[in-house]
């Protein structure tokens, strides 16, 4: 199947773009009504992500609502521990929960590591079924949390402002931690894989908690990890790592076998681009900025756009979408990225 978009895809290759591309991490979700409207006919967030026709259709949603240039899978990071013997649940307005947690040894050599068709099956088949209806519009972004991500929810059981149970392991049972990384990387490696056998054209890989490791242990319990899934991966298809946060991390993100570096919006992108050689980079306007008028949104999407400078950039939030944004504020963001990164190219 042809592409008749391939920008983001040029522009993760580093090759030169005639304009910028654009997604928005969590552009299939609530910002929608779309979205919700079937959402609200479902038994919950997990009906939605584990049958393939309704995750295909919620994946193509800002497709058509809002013209990005890359669809992401409609699933979550959290299928991966699922896979491995640890159920989660989707507590409605409060997140994740982890009825069971990882705590011993015993714990860790219980779990498996999932065989992607076998577990993981239904993804696979959302991402065959999205990318037969796509046919070809832009490319399909798979994707999967990072091994330390992974392993943070498994030990502590939901979210948290600072996972202290999980970075206690780090200090406490670093054989233990290092145990459990190892089986969730060679889950992910598979099924990263199988995503893309699947139809996935590129793969972002979310480290949504490494901005609460110090350097070191980020270093040795999450990077060096990374390294090994990006090294794993097909040598034709970019992969983004997205670690949120990780500002101290720069000569890590150089050293990744992989094309794209994440960016927050902590971030100033002009301290970045020389510190990782010729990666390209993605995001990074704060999602507050689009509760702004928009001439002020349109101004903050210029402003950021300037930061990167025309090639070798994936327009992007520097974290997902938040629920309540308003879609127009949404477009007005695409619209400008699409007409300011043409002029940008110009002059
Ligand atoms: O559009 C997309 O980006 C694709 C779908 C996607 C979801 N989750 C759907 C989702 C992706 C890429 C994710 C990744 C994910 N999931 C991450 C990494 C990115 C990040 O945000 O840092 C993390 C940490 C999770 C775990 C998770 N899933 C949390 C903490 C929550 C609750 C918070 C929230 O946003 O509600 C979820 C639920 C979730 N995952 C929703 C969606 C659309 C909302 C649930 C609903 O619709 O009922």
């Amino acid at each position: 199947m042809m592409l008749k978009n391939d920008l983001i895809l040029r522009a993760a290759r580093g090759e030169q773009t005639e304009r910028t591309p654009v997604w928005l991490m969590r552009q299939a979700g609530r910002i929608l009504p779309e979205y919700r409207a079937l959402r609200a006919l479902l038994s919950g967030f997990k009906e939605l992500v584990e049958t393939p026709e309704l995750a295909a259709e919620v994946t193509i949603q800002p497709i058509d609502a809002l013209d990005v240039d890359a669809a992401i899978i409609f699933s979550d990071i959290l299928v991966v521990p699922e896979a491995m013997g640890l159920t989660y649940e989707m507590v409605e307005a409060r997140g994740p929960l982890f009825p069971e947690t990882v705590k011993s040894a015993a714990d860790v050599a219980r779990l498996r590591v999932a065989d992607p068709e076998e577990h993981l099956g239904y993804v696979l088949e959302a991402l065959r079924v999205t990318k037969r209806a796509l046919n070809g519009r832009v490319p399909l972004i798979g994707f999967a949390g990072a091994p330390w991500t992974i392993l943070a929810y498994m030990v502590e059981g939901h979210g948290s402002k600072t996972f202290s149970k999980a970075r206690r392991m780090l200090f406490q049972e670093p054989e233990l931690a290092h145990a459990l990384l190892r089986k969730i990387t060679d889950t992910t490696i598979a099924y990263l894989r199988a995503q893309v056998e699947a139809g996935a054209n590129m793969l972002q890989v979310f480290d949504s908690w490494a901005g609460i490791l110090n350097p070191q242990h980020y270093h040795t319990f999450s990077a060096s990890y990374i390294a090994e899934i990006c090294a794993a991966m097909p040598a034709d298809v970019p992969v983004t790592v997205f670690a949120k946060g990780a500002y101290f991390a720069h000569e890590d993100f150089a050293r990744l076998p992989c094309r794209t570096i994440g960016l927050d919006w902590n971030e100033d992108p002009r301290k970045v681009r020389p510190l990782v050689g010729d990666k390209t980079l993605q995001g990074n306007l704060d999602p507050c900025a689009l509760y702004g008028s928009p001439d002020q949104v349109r101004a903050a999407t210029i402003e950021m756009l300037e930061r990167f400078g025309p090639q070798r950039h994936i327009a992007n939030l520097g974290h997902g979408v938040y629920p309540d944004t308003d879609p127009d504020r949404v477009r007005v963001f695409i619209d400008t990225v699409k007409e300011h990164s043409l002029r940008m190219r110009q002059d």
